[in-house]
């Protein structure tokens, strides 16, 4: 490891290393390929294990042959999507001086820096995948579920491009709280419908039990797979932003291109970071350096992957097969999960509101292959603005997970002495998320974490498999 002296940070690497266009990788790693464990199969209610047949009238039949793929190790970027990555990619991986210096700390922070793009974040990299693949299939209305808004905007960009029609099922609390979230959606071209709703069963259905519901990403999956299968001449699919393996073999662009600018530099992480809402940020970035890490080449490498003390699925959720949405219509995933009826409280990351976990980030963490913790937002404002005023970047608060995490592993390398390099995800920016920050800087901003009893409440909701669990 490099002695780091200040000297060594009068920027002999540059602030921001840009690799060039085409070093824009052509093919998105699968990181199952290379599990010495594959995680669990996705399965029916039934406990039968999924088909791409079975899952094909919800999903853009490429999609899921993606999904239930885990041994193709790359999969080919199709010319349009690569031409459209080459709008707002590649990413700049910077390195955090500044923040370096204002923390006294030997360590090298670097982040990969995702927010360059109207969506403001990774979303739009799984966005014009899975936006191509139904276009190219013939598809030509597609559906999904949005909470902070990150993803709604994304699928919103993509299916403007490819020429779909979008429906966009919107979480209840954030369609009022981020207005100007929508109005970005609906420039696009996308028709947004705050969620639960009464436009379909599975909402009339949860607004009957609960007619206040505010919502959450449970219900809004719901919604969006039932519109998606009602779509005349089965010109409809549903699509879902994170969690999906498919999803997070998309994300893999971002861990391929940090390794490749980490490479040039001379660099390699003794610590890779990110924040995990549905895992695809994470499990994208960690991708090729936990390859490494499987393959024995860099057997010592850490990966944290950081949550909401308030949505804790990793830290105190089980490792169990559960629906993906609250309406239980979706296959089941192994995964770790707060159980499908656990409705978290409305708790400001909107985008780590999600009572499960990608079932490839849980495996791993299942089997010891990385750590997770969980912050409270208090710390995670602090933090965001912190890395404000050094880094010129408002990060969203999503993100801001992650910086917390780096501060602290920054923090112990000046106890310590040691060097290390750090390597976080800053998945986006949070110009929508100005109330939030607002609420922090009046001091009106509280942390909550689920007791036992409410944690028990969501976990009663797991579903009992004959044969299975
Ligand atoms: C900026 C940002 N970061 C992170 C996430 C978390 O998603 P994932 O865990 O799938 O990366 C979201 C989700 O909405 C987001 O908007």
């Amino acid at each position: 490891m490099i002695d780091q002296t200040t000297d060594a940070r009068k920027h002999d690497d540059p602030y921001r290393t840009y690799l060039r266009e085409d070093q824009i990788p052509t093919a998105w790693y699968n990181l199952r390929a290379d599990m010495p464990e594959k995680p669990e199969p996705m399965r029916l209610p039934d406990g039968r294990v999924a088909t791409v047949d079975d899952i094909a009238p919800v999903f853009a039949r490429a999609l899921c042959e993606q999904e239930l793929d885990d041994d193709t190790p790359f999969f080919d970027i199709p010319e349009p999507v690569l031409e459209m990555y080459k709008v707002y990619r590649p990413s700049p991986l910077c390195r955090a001086y500044n923040l370096e210096r204002a923390l006294d700390t030997p360590a090298r922070i670097y982040y990969k820096f995702e927010g360059n793009n109207t969506s403001g974040s990774h979303k739009l990299n799984s966005a014009l995948a899975q936006a191509y693949y139904a276009y190219a299939e013939g598809i030509t209305n597609i559906t999904t579920e949005t909470g902070a808004g990150q993803w709604g905007t994304a699928l919103s960009e993509a299916a403007a491009h490819f020429g779909l029609d979008l429906d966009v099922f919107m979480v209840k609390c954030s369609f009022e709280q981020k207005p100007f979230r929508r109005s970005v959606m609906q420039t696009f071209g996308a028709s947004i419908t705050p969620s639960p709703s009464d436009t379909t069963e599975a909402g009339r259905k949860i607004l009957g039990a609960d007619p206040g519901c505010t919502g959450s990403l449970g219900t809004a999956i719901s919604e969006a797979v039932e519109r998606a299968l009602n779509v005349p001449g089965n010109k409809g699919r549903y699509q879902l932003g994170s969690v999906l393996n498919q999803v997070v073999l998309h994300q893999s662009v971002i861990g391929l291109e940090s390794y490749e600018a980490m490479r040039e530099l001379g660099e390699y992480p003794d610590v890779v970071i990110g924040c995990c809402g549905g895992g695809s940020n994470f499990g994208g970035l960690i991708a090729p350096f936990m390859r490494d890490k499987i393959l024995g080449t860099h057997p010592d490498t850490r990966f944290v992957g950081v949550e909401p003390a308030s949505c804790p699925s990793l830290t105190r959720g089980v490792y169990a097969y559960d629906f993906a949405d609250t309406g239980q219509t979706c296959p089941l995933c192994k995964m770790y999960t707060l159980g499908n009826g656990f409705i978290p409280s409305p708790d400001h990351a909107g985008g780590l509101r999600y009572h499960g976990m990608s079932p490839i980030v849980s495996k791993l963490y299942h089997d010891g292959y990385m750590e997770a913790v969980a912050v409270k937002q208090t710390d995670v404002f602090g933090a965001a603005e912190k890395f404000a005023k050094l880094e010129t970047i408002l990060p969203a608060p999503e993100s801001s997970h992650a910086i917390l995490q780096a501060i602290r592993e920054a923090e112990r390398c000046r106890e310590t002495g040691e060097a290390k390099t750090i390597l976080f995800g800053l998945t986006g920016t949070g110009y929508f998320d100005m109330v939030a920050y607002d609420k922090y800087n009046k001091g009106e901003l509280e942390d909550h974490e689920p007791t036992d009893e409410e944690l028990q409440r969501g976990l009663d909701t797991i579903p009992h498999i004959p044969g299975i669990q």
